[in-house]
């Protein structure tokens, strides 16, 4: 039987600066998602790529005098080698300016055009070049971009139009039957009544720069950035060329991860433009909160205040940032960084929690039986706790994952971590030790926490795809004990499997003098 498909993407970016930590945010979060859904067996379809068309783009590239795919080329390379060093596992990497998706941008404008759902007309508006967003006089907030805050330009000049405002009203139908499209809820209210005050046909060509998809039948026009963008969804899986197996196989996308001031692009624009298409619309739209810095404003480039995750992986190692990212921060909320909570985190959790929990059952093996346990294993009543919670911890964290809730399916993994240290605390190996006719049930008392290493090793896998394999290591786990259908059963790992005690997970830090560092780093 053929596996069931899952299709995941995250934002195509700006290649307008060096990434930082908050694109790597909403990219690391699908990674997780998506490794997840092929550890439960699902075939994925994982999609990044950039952004690279636009004024913004073209005035970047004038001001270090280059020619914009030059200019776009070196950034792209910066993006792709992020992701290299996070080990980000997208099955694809689109550009906007690769020919396959330029060619398809051509043909769905020139679709829209000859079914009348584009026509031409004159636009009069106000533009946010860093937003590459459109404005009418009463949407600026004292006279600037509502989003951003940024000096607006008035712009005149013959445009091609998308008739959005037609879908206004399967639009608010689409949010009534089918609330699930849209979350968190409270984006959804937002984009409700974002609709019922009234949206407007929108301006989706452009005569004022040469940067982008040029319309083919006029070729003074180029296509709008968005809608540009918003296709590559499609493109990437072969839309509008002549081989469509992967856009039959995947679409409609399962979710779309976006950050919460693009929702109005993928919760409006883009389910109309599928509208006006004829193609079936994505199922859901996640819209993510934000990584704010030290005062509360976005992490953003233009701000001045980018941490470089590039640097945070090289000192602490990408797991434990990625640990960080999707523990720290509830999916959907917003959230400050700091360096301090960073390394507060990978001390207590990781160093701690279970780092302490891996070295100190290890330890204990090698030394009371040289790294094999005895047989036969001697349970107790006061193991039924712990057995319960390690044995239905899978499910609780499948709920959470499935609504994409990564910092609670963290908590039930590492509430298993605490108990399963309290229950070193209780049973006192040490005291077990000491006693030879107690090493039957000092032996299952290992065992019970190799057991529950196995189970956290498998789910933590899509978080700590490097940390996974070594906890696996350790005990003497091999793949087949370390599948998804394991993860939910008791007794699985082969009694007398070799187990190693190794380095450290994550060594501890010094806080102090780790910040002092770090601030070196940020200037
Ligand atoms: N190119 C458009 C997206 C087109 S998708 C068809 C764009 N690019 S962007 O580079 O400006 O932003 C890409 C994503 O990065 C957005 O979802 C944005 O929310 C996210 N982030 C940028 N800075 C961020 C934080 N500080 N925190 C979390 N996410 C942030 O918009």
């Amino acid at each position: 039987m053929d596996k069931k498909t899952f299709y995941i993407t995250t934002p195509i970016y700006y290649p307008s600066g060096n990434p930082h930590l908050g694109h790597s945010y909403c990219t690391v979060a699908a990674d997780v998602m998506a490794r997840f859904k092929r550890l439960v067996g699902y075939d994925v379809m994982f999609l990044t790529g950039t952004d690279e068309h636009g004024q913004k783009i073209e005035l970047n590239a004038a001001k270090e005098n280059l020619p914009p795919k030059e200019y776009v080329d070196r950034l792209v390379a910066e993006f792709r080698r992020l992701w290299d060093i996070m080990d980000i596992s997208n099955d694809r990497y689109i550009r906007t300016t690769d020919g396959y998706h330029v060619a398809a941008v051509q043909k769905i404008f020139r679709a829209l055009y000859d079914k009348g759902e584009i026509y031409k007309g004159n636009y009069e508006g106000w533009y946010c070049t860093p937003c590459e967003s459109f404005w009418t006089e009463t949407q600026l907030v004292d006279g600037k971009c509502p989003d951003c805050g940024r000096e607006v330009k008035l712009t005149k000049e013959e445009a091609y139009f998308f008739k959005l405002s037609k879908y206004s009203d399967r639009l608010l139908q689409l949010y009534d039957e089918h609330p699930e499209f849209l979350e968190p809820e409270s984006r959804r209210n937002e984009m409700i009544s974002f609709i019922k005050s009234g949206i407007n046909d929108l301006c989706v060509s452009r005569t004022s720069f040469s940067w982008g998809v040029p319309v083919d039948f006029d070729e003074k026009h180029v296509v709008y950035v968005w809608l540009d963008a918003l296709t590559n969804y499609i493109t990437a899986l072969g839309y509008g060329s002549d081989n469509n197996a992967d856009f039959k196989r995947y679409w409609p996308a399962d979710v779309h991860f976006v950050g919460k001031e693009i929702v109005r692009f993928h919760a409006i624009i883009w389910p109309a433009i599928l509208m006006a298409l004829d193609l079936p619309l994505p199922r859901k739209i996640y819209g993510h909160g934000w990584l704010l810095f030290g005062d509360g404003t976005k992490m953003s480039k233009s701000k001045g205040n980018v941490v470089d995750p590039q640097i945070l992986c090289e000192r602490y190692g990408v797991d434990a940032i990625k640990y960080f990212l999707m523990r720290e921060i509830p999916f959907g909320a917003d959230s400050v960084f700091t360096n301090e909570a960073l390394i507060n985190r990978i001390n207590s959790d990781l160093a701690n929690d279970l780092g302490n929990l891996l070295s100190r059952t290890t330890a204990m093996i090698e030394k009371y039986f040289g790294g094999k346990l005895p047989q036969p294993l001697e349970s107790a009543v006061a193991d039924n706790e712990l057995i319960f919670m390690a044995t239905s911890l899978r499910e609780k964290y499948e709920h959470h994952m499935d609504r994409f809730q990564f910092s609670s399916a963290l908590t039930e993994v590492w509430k298993l971590i605490a108990r399963a240290n309290k229950y070193i605390d209780e049973t006192m190996p040490w005291a077990l030790g000491r006693d030879a006719e107690k090493a039957n049930r000092l032996a299952c008392v290992l065992y019970n926490l190799c057991e529950v290493l196995r189970i956290v090793s498998i789910l933590i896998t899509p978080f700590m795809p490097n940390t996974a394999p070594i906890i696996a290591q350790q005990i003497g786990a091999r793949e087949d004990v370390l599948t998804w259908e394991t993860a939910n059963k008791w007794g699985i790992l082969p009694v007398d499997a070799e187990i190693k005690k190794g380095d450290p997970l994550f060594p501890r830090i010094d806080v102090e003098k780790e910040l002092s560092e770090l601030e070196k780093c940020t200037k």
